[in-house]
């Protein structure tokens, strides 16, 4: 690909998805689009960690330092203009964006949940509170789910979801593992090279 678009990855934790972006970036799964910077509003993220094993740039941003959620989200702003990003991925960023930043980025924000969206989603469903709210409930099938982002949380486009089931051994964390193997892992590389296809 000659002109491929330049991606930005959104982090707060561990970054296994920013993982399997990178490894699907190399493997040529994602082709129409590159990988060139990961935010991190944790200072102390290990997704930080991969990124700079994988030599792209990265940039911390400090909410409380900047102001608050507006001079968070104008930081942000100002980082992706100044290097020319097309397109967000959000993998395991555990801030909700405004829409004052989701408005410049339609359909150009994307997100990785894990459950099977309109179930477990929204305000406080994050993490491992996500499946621990699954298995109680006894639903027998979860998975996760690719969306675009706008102002309402979890509430943007579908693009790919993928079902996962559930054992009755599960625990939170058996589950947890098991949907970012078997669906995360997979439809958010697919989904970024979809959207990333597409874009003008
Ligand atoms: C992932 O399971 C992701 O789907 C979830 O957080 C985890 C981050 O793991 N995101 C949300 O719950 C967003 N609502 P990672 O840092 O290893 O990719």
């Amino acid at each position: 690909m000659n002109n491929p678009k330049k991606i930005a990855v959104f982090v707060s934790g561990g970054g296994t998805n920013l993982q399997a972006l990178i490894d699907a970036e190399q493997n040529g799964i994602i082709k129409s689009g590159k990988i060139s910077l990961v935010v991190s509003n944790n200072a102390n993220a290990y997704a930080l960690e991969r990124a700079k094993k994988a030599n792209i740039p990265t940039v911390y941003l400090n909410k409380k330092e900047l102001g608050g959620q507006n001079g968070f989200e104008n930081a942000l702003k100002s980082v992706l203009k100044e290097k020319g990003i097309d397109l967000i991925v959000l993998a395991g960023f555990m801030s909700i964006l405004s829409i004052n930043f989701t408005k410049d980025y339609e359909k150009r924000i994307i997100n990785v949940h894990p459950s099977l969206i309109p179930s477990f989603c929204g305000k406080g469903f994050y993490g491992l509170k996500v499946h621990e709210c699954a298995l109680e409930k006894g639903v027998k099938v979860t998975g996760a789910t690719v969306h675009f982002v706008n102002e309402i949380p979890d509430g943007g486009e579908i693009i790919m979801q993928k079902a996962v089931y559930i054992k009755p051994s599960d625990t939170p964390e058996t589950l947890q593992k098991r949907v970012m193997e078997q669906a995360e892992w997979k439809i958010l590389p697919k989904s970024v090279e979809k959207v990333c296809k597409k874009l003008k």
